[in-house]
């Protein structure tokens, strides 16, 4: 069971103020440290969180692996070629969305999307596609030929406990033995957090979990004893 962690909000953090702090590099190297399998990260459109020169830097220094979110655009292909990253994850963006809304929809954009991804495995990347669990677009998934498939836990992680999310965490299990059948390696992520990741860390055919929001929300819980202590001590 792998994690990978997304350090897109360290990014966010930063561009709230312009500033140079707080690093995303540096988190994903301290992440690394702490036993992450690999680091992710979402080049938008807009690069509201992560840019360019954080692709470049954390392409020369990670350890582990890099994976890149990205929309199925040209722009973005470019810079998955610059970069070569271990893994290019393909997923649907909206300009004024808060997050990825829903996996990609890989039936509607199968044409498209295989001269595409056919281009990032010329190079040697892996490609990745977030994708609903719904078994039809795990099955185009499979005929793209991608190398492994993300399942979006997004509307698991919006429920609450109950029947509702009782369902939605079998039609993941089920999402994840279909693409396994298929020959697919199974990632899954979105909105997993400390309370809900349990049931879903279960299902045997999910190799790794990709989550960033709710470990970056509890390390500025966790790290706010040491920072006001360490501004005391200069205060001091
Ligand atoms: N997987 C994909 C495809 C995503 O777009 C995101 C959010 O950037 C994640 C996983 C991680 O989600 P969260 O930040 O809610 O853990």
């Amino acid at each position: 069971m792998r994690l990978s962690v997304n350090i897109d909000h360290f990014a966010t953090l930063r561009e709230a103020r312009k500033s140079k702090v707080p690093e995303p590099v540096l988190a994903a190297l301290l992440a690394e440290q702490a036993g992450a399998s690999g680091i992710v990260c979402h080049i938008r459109g807009d690069r509201r969180h992560i840019r360019e020169r954080d692709l470049r830097l954390l392409r020369q220094s990670i350890k582990t692996k890099l994976n890149i979110e990205m929309a199925a655009t040209e722009e973005m292909k470019k810079i998955a070629l610059d970069i070569i990253p271990d893994t290019v994850s393909l997923v649907p963006e909206e300009e004024h969305e808060i997050t990825t809304q829903g996996g990609l929809d890989v039936i509607k954009n199968k044409e498209r999307m295989a001269p595409h991804i056919r281009s990032l495995q010329q190079k040697r990347i892996k490609v990745s596609i977030f994708v609903d669990p719904s078994e039809e677009q795990i099955k185009t998934c499979a005929e793209l030929n991608v190398d492994l498939i993300e399942i979006n836990t997004g509307r698991y992680a919006d429920l609450e406990a109950g029947a509702e999310r009782n369902k939605a965490e079998k039609e993941i299990a089920n999402a994840a033995k279909t693409a396994h059948k298929l020959g697919l390696e199974v990632h899954a992520g979105h909105g997993l957090d400390y309370w809900n990741i349990r049931p879903i860390a279960a299902i045997q055919e999910i190799k790794e979990f990709s989550i960033g929001f709710a470990i970056i929300a509890r390390s500025s819980i966790v790290g706010i004893e040491k920072a006001v202590k360490d501004m005391l001590h200069l205060l001091e």
